[in-house]
């Protein structure tokens, strides 16, 4: 379980100070949880510090009842490859590796063999119904494309906890569609799926819904009628 606790991040902006995250408090259960919010309510800050690539200013995470946020860089990066995977507007994958090669990346982080890693990259390339573009370089994929090499990367080391910033946010409504049936399974099947969006539809099909302004987590909501007909889609 992923647990922020009166996490608070500030910036200095010369004489100024932002308060970018206000005191966020919530436990993360398994399934789809959605954040929306204003341009610049804290959105992308709060992943960033849930996932331990920013650190609070005060507060902090938890995962699995061990604090997260104090932990070194390295061990955050530890923790993360192992827990967590990512899924990013844009500049998701490695511009010089291909598609199987992005999605074994982690693999290799995590020390498997070639052999191994090849194996688990072409099934995941697979289920993401991309087993023809193995060989593609991300330049000759398309923006949808691209992103389902970004999921099937994300849930290479199979993380309990999925985090995506905006992912359809460069898509067409077909392709964006597709990358939310993959990640409405993931959630369904288990995992700590949360999801940054603009899109009302899309933020409907979560099971929590929380709202942001000014970094504050003002509202909660719980479009539960929206999941049992993502369900039924599936
Ligand atoms: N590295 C930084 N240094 C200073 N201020 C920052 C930094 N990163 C973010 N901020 C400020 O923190 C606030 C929250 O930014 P954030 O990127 O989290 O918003 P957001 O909700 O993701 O917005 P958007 O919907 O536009 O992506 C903004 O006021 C922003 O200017
Ligand atoms: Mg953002």
């Amino acid at each position: 379980m992923l647990e922020a606790v009166r996490l608070h991040k500030r910036y200095h902006q010369g004489e100024l100070d932002v308060v970018a995250v206000d005191h966020f408090t919530y436990a993360f259960p398994p399934g789809l949880t959605a954040i929306v919010g204003p341009s610049g309510s804290g959105k992308t800050t709060l992943l960033n510090l849930l996932a331990g690539f920013d650190v609070p200013t005060e507060g902090e995470v938890r995962l699995d009842g061990r604090v997260f946020s104090s932990l070194s860089e390295d061990e955050r990066a530890e923790v993360r490859l192992r827990h967590m995977g990512f899924v990013f507007q844009q500049w998701n994958l490695i511009p010089t590796l291909t598609a199987l090669e992005n999605v074994a990346f982690p693999l290799m982080l995590a020390g498997q063999s070639l052999r191994e890693r090849t194996e688990r990259a072409q099934a995941l390339l697979a289920a993401v119904g991309l087993e023809k573009r193995a060989k593609h370089l991300p330049s000759r994929l398309s923006g949808g494309e691209q992103q389902r090499v970004a999921i099937a990367r994300a849930l290479a080391l199979d993380p309990p906890v999925l985090f995506a910033d905006e992912p359809t946010g460069n898509l067409d409504s077909a392709s964006g569609a597709r990358v939310v049936e993959l990640l409405l399974a993931q959630a369904q099947g288990g995992r700590t799926v949360i999801l940054v969006t603009h899109d009302l539809e899309l933020s409907c099909k979560a099971e929590r819904v929380l709202h942001l302004r000014d970094g504050r987590l003002t509202r909660i909501e719980t479009p539960s009628a929206g999941l049992t007909e993502a369900a039924q889609s599936l």
